[in-house]
């Protein structure tokens, strides 16, 4: 099986191999590291310890000028947590590029865009080496054809930019053929110069599975992250993956144990807190009020509002979204859900009339129960 999936590897490379005649496409460059650290901080709320290991393990790479395989980081946690907020950003951080979102605020925005030069964006042209995949969609269903699609999607790509974020979500989805696949990919030696070019990329695995061992690591340790014994924790979670990998079938155990060997880092995502909630809700409301003013500007409006948002608003938010204990059900998914329901309509009312402008609070009216908006002064 691994001669023929290295045989396909191969061919596809041929068939690309055209592609290296076109220029350089953009990469890396020599603040991709402090700018993932920089931003992982600052937009990856609650999870502190994925961002350090995280980033640790990405600079780290960038920084041998000639690493002998591609960075493999496994990414493990509940759904809702940040596992793939934490990509986009990552993305966007290493191929100095900004959100879609936030271009256009800047671009809209006379006052610090005055040569009107839209920044550059990710996803999209700006970072063409960010690429995710979706383990989902090469299962067994459809066998060989889906993996071939796998493998002619990976390849392409793979050849073409060498400083490649390659993301697979729900790895641990993936058919036997698609992961034989990716694991001749990641290896330096088997698919030689196939995997020549591509010594600088960086592969993230993503999966929910062992997502219960997390939260019981996390609850040993007092809810502190800090206090999480992270070695053992990748321990447990290289087993867990070595039961699942057996349990499949797809080879022996010698070959299950140097695939897990491929994978630099198991990087656990915890579920979260009251206090990350809060903020992810408090960031995103400031979003909205960023968008609010960016459709002002587009009306032409002079003024912009500003909203404060009062804690005891934010408990009544927060309260609407599901706990377990200490921690949030569907992690932070349920956000915008709350936000769409309480605050969207108080914010609309505030786009299109340009009297509109000035300074409000975004309170808690205790006789209605209800979350309102008022002027200040
Ligand atoms: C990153 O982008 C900013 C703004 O687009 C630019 O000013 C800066 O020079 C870029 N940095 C590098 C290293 O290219
Ligand atoms: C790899 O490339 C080198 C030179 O570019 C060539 O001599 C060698 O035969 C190639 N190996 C394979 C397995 O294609």
């Amino acid at each position: 099986m691994i001669a023929s999936a290295m045989g396909v590897v191969l061919s596809s490379l041929v068939a690309v191999g055209l592609l290296l005649l076109a220029p350089e496409p953009p990469g890396f460059d020599g603040d991709s590291c402090a700018r993932l650290q920089n931003k992982l901080d600052k937009e990856v709320f609650g999870q502190q310890a994925a961002a350090l290991q995280f980033s640790s393990a990405v600079c780290d790479h960038l920084w041998d000028q000639e690493p002998l395989k591609p960075l493999v980081l496994s990414i493990h946690g509940p759904p809702g947590v940040g596992k793939s907020y934490s990509h986009f950003v990552a993305a966007r951080a290493l191929y100095n590029a900004t959100s879609k979102a936030e271009s256009n605020l800047l671009f809209y925005d006379k006052n610090k865009n005055k040569n009107k030069v839209k920044p550059p964006e990710c996803p999209g042209l700006n970072c063409p080496g960010y690429k995710v995949v979706y383990g989902l969609d090469y299962t067994i269903a459809e066998g060989e054809a889906q993996s071939q699609a796998l493998i002619n999607k990976l390849m392409e790509h793979l050849t073409r930019y060498k400083e490649s974020v390659v993301v697979i979500e729900e790895y641990d989805k993936l058919d036997c053929r698609s992961r034989g696949v990716l694991k001749q990919i990641f290896d330096k030696g088997e698919a030689a110069n196939a995997t020549e070019s591509l010594k600088r990329s960086v592969f993230l695995l993503e999966s929910n599975a062992g997502y219960g061992k997390i939260a019981e690591a996390l609850v040993e340790a007092g809810g502190r992250q800090d206090l999480v014994d992270l070695e053992a924790l990748q321990y447990t979670l290289k087993n867990m993956m070595f039961a699942l990998w057996q349990r499949d079938g797809c080879e022996d155990r010698v070959d299950t144990v140097k695939a897990l060997s491929l994978i630099d880092m198991f990087v656990p995502y915890f579920p979260l807190s009251r206090e990350s909630v809060s903020r992810i809700m408090s960031s995103a409301i400031e979003r909205r009020v960023a968008a609010l003013n960016a459709e002002r500007v587009d009306r032409g409006f002079e003024g912009r509002v500003g909203v404060r948002v009062e804690q005891r608003a934010l408990e009544f938010l927060n309260d609407r979204i599901e706990w377990d204990g200490s921690y949030a059900v569907e992690g932070a998914k349920e956000v915008s859900t709350v936000i769409r329901r309480h605050v969207f309509g108080l914010l609309y009312g505030l786009a299109g009339e340009e009297e509109k402008e000035g300074e409000y609070e975004l309170d808690l009216d205790e006789g209605s129960g209800k979350v309102v908006l008022r002027k200040k002064g």
